[in-house]
């Protein structure tokens, strides 16, 4: 008999609903700073294990196993559409990922490839499959993309960026390759969303993680409908948590883009983010990770705050403001855990 996980408090809080106590999990929950996942790394390199399902899906399995975690998030990668797409991505040891075809002006929009998600990026449905299998009674299952503007940035700056100066260029002084090419983007992304609710994923999140560099006139003229395009295109009735950093200023632009979860970082209060949202989302977050390095009385204390703020009002789905750090003290990360179970049991 399949037991059904509808009333999971991780998909309670999706859907705004009353929980027995705040789910949580963490992005980037499967990572370096676990000692199990390095040992599996030594076998693959970083993309062989993406496109190998069923490795990909024992490591989602077994970290959500070790941490105790509410859900459980696909071992995947936000760029891996950039591949079919010809944009040549590599990860290089210790820099992050390099994009050797880098897109500057028309004629390199035009060159990408036309990409079918389910030929090219097949194995992250079969990764979603097995991991549902693997948890169908334990936990809820999160597909995941980048936003167009998150992806499109790899694609224009080559790679990682502090200033955004090619991709903002790009936007400024050629607009019609700008839409151009984040049209083609979104496109991609909300086939390549649907395919993961298709194979089973529960809830899927949009991670728009360096969203926070533009203004907010720039977000509503360059960016938001983009992401609302790909956010309107997913099948309905599968919840949406829509993330990004650094995005204190854009918040109502951001939940005017659509999704019912909102993440939000440490840089913003949370009652305040969610004020600022308004009372028709929830919200994700929003403890700064290089706090778990501290120890497990200031990690308790930095939990309570934020339940605090959160006030047991129904949508909080805790979490970090960003992704785990490599270095990260795993003991601190059961704590946490333990300490957002226990403190928010209601
Ligand atoms: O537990 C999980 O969340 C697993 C799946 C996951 C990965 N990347 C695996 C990964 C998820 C959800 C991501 C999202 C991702 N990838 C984002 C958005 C989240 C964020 O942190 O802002 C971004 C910007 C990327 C792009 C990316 N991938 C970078 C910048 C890097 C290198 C730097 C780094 O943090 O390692 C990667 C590689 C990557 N993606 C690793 C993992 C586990 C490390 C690869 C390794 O094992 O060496």
């Amino acid at each position: 008999m399949a037991a059904t996980l509808t009333d999971h408090p991780f998909l309670r809080a999706c859907r705004r609903e009353s929980t027995s106590y705040t789910p949580v999990w963490l992005m980037r929950q499967a990572g370096r700073y676990l000692p199990e996942y390095r040992r599996v790394r030594d076998r693959f390199s970083f993309l062989e294990l993406c496109q190998d399902s069923s490795a990909a899906a024992q490591v989602t399995v077994d970290t959500v196993r070790r941490l105790g975690v509410d859900a459980a998030i696909i071992f995947a990668d936000i760029l891996l559409p950039l591949v079919p797409m010809g944009a040549g991505l590599t990860y290089e040891k210790g820099d992050g990922p390099r994009i050797a075809r880098t897109i500057r002006s028309m004629r390199d929009v035009e060159q990408l490839h036309p990409v079918s998600v389910e030929e090219s990026l097949g194995f992250v449905a079969q990764t979603v499959r097995l991991v549902r299998k693997e948890l169908e009674n334990e936990v809820p299952v999160i597909g995941f993309a980048g936003a167009p503007f998150t992806v499109a940035s790899y694609a224009i700056e080559g790679g990682g960026s502090r200033n955004y100066v090619a991709t903002k260029s790009l936007m400024y002084n050629d607009p019609q390759t700008w839409h151009r090419f984040m049209e083609i983007v979104a496109g991609i992304t909300a086939q390549y969303l649907n395919m993961q609710i298709d194979a089973g994923a529960h809830v899927v999140q949009l991670f728009d993680s360096w969203v926070g560099a533009l203004s907010p006139h720039d977000y509503r003229t360059y960016v938001q409908p983009h992401s609302r395009a790909v956010i309107s295109a997913l099948r309905p009735g599968t919840p949406v948590i829509h993330f990004g950093t650094m995005t204190g200023t854009l918040l109502p632009e951001i939940r005017d883009a659509g999704g019912d979860v909102i993440g939000l970082d440490w840089r913003v209060e949370l009652d305040e983010g969610w004020d600022r949202l308004g009372g028709s989302v929830g919200v994700q977050g929003n403890l700064d990770p290089v706090l778990l390095f501290s120890n497990r009385e200031t990690i308790r204390e930095a939990v309570a705050d934020i339940l605090r703020r959160a006030h047991g009002r129904p949508g909080h789905i805790f979490n970090l403001g960003h992704g785990i750090l490599p270095e990260t003290p795993v003991d601190n990360v059961l704590s946490l855990i333990d300490a957002v179970h226990e403190m928010s049991r209601r």
